[in-house]
């Protein structure tokens, strides 16, 4: 169904499902470890996955790879020092390789950062959230302002030289001087990069069930504005709604999935993304979810909780979804090598965007106006549209 001339970039997403504590606001699949993490299973289940997965990578290379949760940080370096170990064993790592570990700014935590470096981790991603005590206290949370302003300094002593700092806004009792001393606080500390949400209830988390007061929309609105303002002054240039970088340093992994690439994902309710180059397909692939579940269950077929081949609407409307999240917008041959579909399929709708003001459309390729930028979610549902046309079962 789709014709390819390569296949698009490789990344790999490990999953570590447990934190020490389950935060209110989060429906990340991750579990409390009241009883500490089985470490050595757990490894040993993501090697087994990974096994498995590498038939449907043949040959290709790996350019980034992220180890996400949840909280890999709760696993000892000696752990991670396996599994990465494991992991170049199996499958070629670029070697420009760029290896993120999420972790959570706690003591204990900090202690390991410097064996994840000599265990080949090369960016750290730490969840700071905010540097406000009340406000940690608010959100849950199981580490003070001060230890996260340590974790960043203990992060840099120990050679990570390229990491981010995870802030939110919009959080309950927050005023734009408190969000904005939260962004005084992280620059000072000067990250490669700051990932800077905005606070959203999610369905099945503790705060949709007892909602917080949250500041309204247009207070949201004036410390969105106003923090962008203070980023853009301290040398970081927004690249997606919520990722801000100083120069060459946006995180690779993330610009992959934005771009549409392909990726393995291993570890509890994991998913992949994939190109058959030779069938033509683009498959996702998820894993079980449940901790226990997946523990018994990983290296064989059982492991696999679900599989979907991509239809031309989809195809259209995912790359859309994610490649319209990134401020440098595209060209018309990227649309085409990753998404294996000729330009016409996506050409009437850009036209019709840029016609309505929120794109530019011309030979150097698509870009957001203002405009588009700032009602991005009615521009991104528009190329949903294609996919409810195809569903209705027009010819592809
Ligand atoms: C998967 S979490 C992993 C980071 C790490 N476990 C931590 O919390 O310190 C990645 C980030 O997503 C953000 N996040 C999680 N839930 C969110 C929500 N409901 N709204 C906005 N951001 C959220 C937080 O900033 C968090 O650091
Ligand atoms: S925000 Fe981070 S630490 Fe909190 S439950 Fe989610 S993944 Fe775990």
């Amino acid at each position: 169904m789709f014709r390819f001339t390569a296949p698009p970039p490789l990344a790999l997403y490990i999953h570590f499902p447990w934190c020490a504590r389950k935060c209110p606001y989060c429906d990340f699949n991750s579990h409390a470890a009241r009883d500490g993490v089985p470490e050595q299973a757990y490894i040993d289940a993501l090697l087994k996955d990974l096994e498995q997965e590498i038939p449907a990578v043949w040959g290709r290379t790996v350019q980034t790879v992220f180890l996400g949760g949840g909280t890999p940080s709760l696993f000892s370096a000696t752990a991670i020092d396996r599994l990465l170990s494991g992991a170049r064993a199996c499958l070629p790592l670029n070697p420009d390789v760029e290896i993120t570990l999420e972790a959570n700014p706690g003591t204990v935590e900090q202690a390991k950062f410097a064996g994840y470096r000599a265990a080949g981790v090369n960016r750290l991603s730490i969840g700071v959230q905010s540097f406000s005590d009340p406000r940690l206290q608010a959100l849950g949370r199981v580490h003070s302002a001060a230890e996260a302003v340590r974790a960043a300094q203990v992060a840099r002593d120990a050679g990570f030289d390229n990491f981010n700092l995870d802030l939110m806004f919009g959080l309950p009792g927050q005023d734009i001087a408190g969000a904005i001393a939260d962004l005084e606080t992280a620059t000072q500390l000067n990250p490669a990069h700051l990932s800077w949400y905005q606070l959203t209830i999610e369905p099945n988390t503790l705060f949709h069930a007892r909602p917080p007061v949250l500041p309204d929309d247009d207070l949201s609105w004036a410390i969105q504005e106003a923090g962008q303002s203070h980023l853009a002054a301290h040398g970081y240039t927004q690249y997606e709604v919520s990722a801000y970088a100083q120069a060459r340093r946006r995180c690779r992994h993330n610009l992959n999935y934005w771009r549409f690439g392909d990726y393995i994902g291993i570890g509890a309710g994991a998913h992949s993304k994939l190109t058959d180059t030779g069938q033509g397909t683009i498959a996702r692939r998820w894993k079980k979810r449940q901790p226990q579940a997946y523990l018994a269950s990983a290296g064989t077929t059982a492991c696999l909780e679900g599989r979907r081949l991509l239809g031309v609407g989809d195809a259209v409307f995912e790359f859309a979804l994610n490649r319209l999240r990134l401020r440098e917008g595209f060209a018309l041959a990227d649309f085409a090598n990753v998404c294996g579909l000729g330009p016409e399929r996506i050409i009437p709708l850009l036209e019709q965007a840029a016609a309505e003001g929120l794109l530019t459309l011309n030979e150097d390729g698509v870009r957001h106006t203002e405009r588009g930028w700032r009602f991005l979610n009615n521009l991104i549902e528009r190329f949903l549209a294609e996919e409810d046309q195809h569903a209705r079962g027009q010819p592809d």
